[in-house]
């Protein structure tokens, strides 16, 4: 649609195309790997070929006499970083801890540097520090070279000897040494989660399914790579980083180089795309810095694909044990969700699967229980949805499974286990349209023409099945500033330190600040990805709009408050031409949740339909229909939301069906790191998707009723899909990925 039909709307809701489409397909985009410097050098890394030990010799002398090289960095001759202690810098906008979960075997005081901060899993990276390798594909070295190629050659040049330690890198053979994490992420998410008595709630029920699923390691892999140039002058640097959150690598940068968080300028204009792996700090982005202050030029750094399987984090695999029990009539009696996680001994990230449990149904006893493996892979990391992505899948196919046993339709039995309020928190929804999303999609999908027999329905040879699952994701908002100008002409300039990770956020935040301003969304340009602006959190946890977008309303409002006989919904345009006013009019707001979390439990919901075809010969699985119905609150966009949820969609097939990232149980590397041998969804995989916007009014979760949708796409695909490969085949596959070699075991 145009923008100038778009402009005879209300700005928010409309399907505006993105604002920043037409730069993006005529390269004017710039990103991360693509400024122009002058004398600019190119890093290449030397990545560890060892899980655990430490490097007994480095031979750089081949490497610095090959052509064009400026230097080779090693931790004998590297810069000092700033090893501060625990508790300063932060990256991802999250909690900063101690020495929580100290999951080591002993003998590893200085893992990552500073003592505690081994357990962060957001620490700061202190690459080339020490002789020590914490995990395959850690720094050892760093070349820098006049041009990338002579950088890579060079790399492959460099020698290093290693005295490897005993890792450990199978999980199952690890069970013995699991422990309780004490802290996640998520600070909501506890080890363990009970209400009223599992036991006797278990000996109550009349049907039950106890039943272990697993995930495998999964990585983000977004279009873009990881990059990062870095240019010094002086004491103060600009970092270009393909980071979702400036205002995090700045304080990690300044941290780590002694310097003063003004002297750090990141900029982030566009991101291709993130999904949770350019959260954290890594440490090619601090090698980068490190690079270009040794030679005193500009240096890019970008990681090639390969490089990134073991350097900016995955999934981490995890087991989970799933007990139902229910009443003949469906009524949940106990719920049992027990997850055993794999985790970098190092970078303590735990996966928190059984985060939407407490919440999704009603139970009157609940059990849930996270256990974490400590293993030597490499480090893992948030990825789309962390926790619920991995942890709604067994739960909704063991509701299938409940379901079959029951002999009773799905969608009935999450009808009949629909909590009033939330079940855990024991406070009302701010809303939740669950089972209208199920409504809606079983409608759209043709839900009611299923023969609920595996097997019965077939199109030609094929065996077609369907299946359903719930999704859900909670609604988070961060602290926010955010700053407006209005020029005199009627034209705004929105600022904040915000990124946009491919989401649309330039475009959202384009409408909210006209809808605030009643000016055309023409007249408004937004400005993003620079700390020079107000700061911001990264964007992650589905808060972007919730929280940019809250900042951005409210520093619209506090400029059209310096507008003294501005009528309510007066363009502020119209209102500046009607009093000659010369001046520019300043808003700036420093937005920030209150406590509304503690009166309302605040969730998006989500109802997937999926439609496979199953070869009964060879047991491959295509996914030929898809309907996903959502409720988010109120959707700024309708066109990038679409495409938002889509997006989740298809990395949920990916998930369900071929995605899967394998350890080498020697060497403790990915032996599938590139993209022939990790199978990330493409065109012929992905059917035609229906996304429905259900719609949903919230008046408590922000001045904007907005819920989040970045995440919640992905919830529960693959149980969807899984359920309907069951329905299709009557085999019930437990084991994520979905290949035809489990399919047809
Ligand atoms: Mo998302 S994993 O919070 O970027």
């Amino acid at each position: 649609m145009s923008a100038a039909a778009a402009s005879s709307r209300q700005p928010i809701g409309d399907p505006l195309d993105r604002v920043d489409g037409r730069l993006k397909v005529t390269g004017g985009a710039r990103y991360a790997a693509e400024f122009p410097f002058e004398r600019m050098a190119y890093a290449a890394v030397v990545p560890s070929a060892i899980a655990l030990g430490r490097v007994s010799r480095v031979d750089t002398a081949a490497a610095e006499r090959a052509p064009g090289v400026l230097a080779v960095l090693t931790s004998r001759n590297a810069p000092r970083l700033v090893q501060a202690s625990a508790g300063g810098g932060g990256g991802g906008g999250t909690p900063e801890k101690g020495g929580e979960q100290k999951a080591k075997s002993g003998g590893q005081s200085q893992q990552s540097g500073g003592g505690s901060a081994g357990a962060d899993p957001f620490a700061k990276p202190y690459v080339l520090q020490d002789d020590r390798v914490r995990n395959f594909g850690q720094t050892v070295a760093l070349v820098i070279a006049e041009s990338f190629e002579q950088a890579r050659d060079a790399a492959a040049l460099v020698r290093v000897d290693y005295r490897p330690e005993r890792a450990a890198l199978v999980m199952e053979r690890e069970l013995g040494r699991a422990f309780v994490p004490e802290k996640f992420l998520n600070p909501e998410v506890k080890p363990e989660t009970k209400r009223g008595d599992f036991e006797s709630g278990w000996s109550e029920g009349a049907v039950k399914i106890d039943a272990t699923y697993t995930t495998p390691n999964l990585h983000n892999n977004p279009m873009e790579p990881h990059a990062t140039t870095a240019v010094w002058n002086g004491d103060r640097v600009t970092v270009y980083d393909s980071t979702q959150n400036v205002n995090g690598t700045q304080r990690n940068v300044a941290a780590l180089f002694g310097v003063p968080p003004d002297n750090v300028r990141v900029i982030a204009h566009f991101i291709g795309g993130g999904f949770g792996c350019k959260g954290p700090t890594w440490e090619h982005t601090i090698a980068a810095v490190m690079a270009a202050r040794v030679v005193k030029r500009p240096v890019k750094l970008a990681l090639p694909r390969q490089q990134m399987f073991a350097a900016v984090g995955y999934r981490p695999h995890t087991q989970q044990r799933v007990r139902l029990a229910a009443t003949r009539a469906g009524r949940l009696t106990a719920v049992a969700h027990e997850t055993t996680t794999a985790t970098n001994q190092a970078h303590a990230y735990i996966e928190s699967a059984g985060v939407a449990t407490p919440m999704l149904y009603a139970t009157p006893n609940l059990l849930v229980r996270h256990r974490a493996v400590p293993l030597d892979w490499p480090r893992g990391t948030i990825m789309r949805a962390p926790g619920e992505g991995a942890g709604v899948f067994p739960l909704e196919c063991a509701l299938d499974e409940l379901a079959v046993a029951l002999r009773m339709d799905p969608i009935e039995l999450r009808r009949v286990n629909e909590p009033e309020r939330d079940p855990q928190k024991n406070i009302p929804w701010s809303s939740r349209s669950l089972l209208k999303c199920y409504a809606q999609g079983a409608e759209r999908f043709g839900w009611g023409k299923r023969n609920p027999e595996p097997g019965a329905m077939k199109d030609g040879r094929m065996l077609l099945g369907w299946g359903v699952a719930t999704a859900t994701y909670p609604t988070n908002r961060r602290p926010t500033s955010a700053r407006v100008r209005i020029a005199p002409d009627g034209s705004a300039l929105v600022q904040l330190a915000a990124t946009d990770i491919g989401t649309g956020t330039y475009t959202a935040l384009t409408q909210i600040a006209a809808d605030a301003l009643r000016l055309r969304p023409e007249r408004v340009k937004v400005e993003i990805g620079d700390t020079n602006f107000p700061q911001t959190p990264g964007s992650g946890g589905s808060w972007g709009v919730a929280s940019y977008g809250s900042a951005v309303h409210e520093a619209c409002l506090d400029a059209r408050g310096k507008l003294a006989g501005l009528g309510a919904d007066e363009s502020v345009a119209d209102f500046l031409q009607r009093s000659r006013s010369a001046q520019p009019v300043e808003g700036h707001a420093d937005s920030k949740p209150g406590n509304e979390k503690e009166q309302h439990s605040m969730h998006a919901f989500g109802a997937h339909f999926a439609e496979v075809r199953v070869d009964p010969d060879t047991g491959e699985v295509r996914v030929s229909r898809f309907v996903g119905a959502f409720a988010c609150g109120r959707i700024v966009n309708a066109k990038t939301a679409t495409s938002q949820f889509a997006g989740g969609i298809v990395m949920g097939l990916g998930m369900a069906l071929s995605e899967e990232s394998v350890v080498d149980p020697h060497y403790g590397n990915f032996v599938n790191a590139d993209l022939a041998g990790y199978h990330v969804p493409v065109n012929r995989d992905v059917p035609k998707i229906d996304v429905i916007l259900v719609e949903e009014e919230d008046k408590f979760v922000n001045p904007l009723g907005t819920k989040g949708i970045g995440e919640i796409g992905i919830v529960g695909v693959p149980a969807a899909i899984a359920n309907a490969v069951y329905h299709a085949t009557g085999r019930r596959v437990r084991d994520l990925p979905l290949t035809p070699d489990k399919v047809f075991a």
